[in-house]
């Protein structure tokens, strides 16, 4: 399937996430808040949708990194340039910003689907395994005056994270918010001072 978005057109996959409005959300955020020719990190960039609108809008510079294979090979099909790797775990270099849009259903063992779609969807118990594991690094990975780009949902407990992201050390803003028929989607940026 294509789907045109703000003077991009990206092909997406099957086994790839397919774009939904928290995508959505996360692009118009991000691109609110980038300033010129900076460097960006997306983790779990699926189709790529959200690196391919920056690419095509704004003067930075993004990479992408997904552990689906089938992801990587869409982003790279996109024009993105990506790597196939576990959240930060082989990034090197400090970025001006991360974006992620995480998998963040709490979901049980009887709720786990086989395949790569489950891990974009799948936050563990609570919702909140992949991104509490993101959050541990993302600092060692974040330039001076770096800040995370996150979505969050109110099926993880926007403010359980919101308090974890605050005992790391960054001060925590709202940027952007959506109301959906069963959940509450919100942006928020991250920076430490
Ligand atoms: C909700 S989807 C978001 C996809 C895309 N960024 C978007 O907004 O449409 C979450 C993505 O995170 C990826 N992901 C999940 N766990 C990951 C991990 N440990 N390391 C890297 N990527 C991961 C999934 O494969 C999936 O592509």
């Amino acid at each position: 399937m294509n789907i045109n978005y703000k003077n991009t057109t990206i092909k997406t996959r099957p086994s790839v996430y397919e774009p939904s409005e928290d995508s959505f959300l996360l692009v118009e955020s991000a691109l609110s808040e980038i300033k010129g020719c900076e460097k960006i990190l997306e983790v779990g960039c699926g189709s790529g949708i959200v690196s391919a609108v920056i690419k095509a809008n704004t003067k930075a510079s993004i990479v992408g990194i997904d552990i689906n294979p089938h992801a990587a090979k869409c982003t790279k099909e996109n024009g993105i340039e990506v790597i196939r790797g576990d959240l930060l775990s082989c990034i090197k270099g400090k970025f001006d910003m991360i974006l992620f849009n995480p998998p963040y259903l709490p979901t049980t063992e009887e709720e786990r689907m086989e395949g790569w779609l489950n891990v974009a969807l799948d936050g563990g118990h609570d919702g909140r395994r992949i991104i509490y594991r993101f959050l541990e690094d993302a600092g060692d990975h974040l330039a001076k005056s770096g800040r995370i780009v996150m979505l969050l949902s109110s099926l993880t407990g926007i403010e359980e994270v919101k308090s974890k992201i605050g005992s790391l050390g960054y001060n925590v803003e709202d940027k952007r918010e959506e109301r959906l028929m069963f959940e509450q989607l919100i942006v928020i940026v991250a920076k430490k001072e």
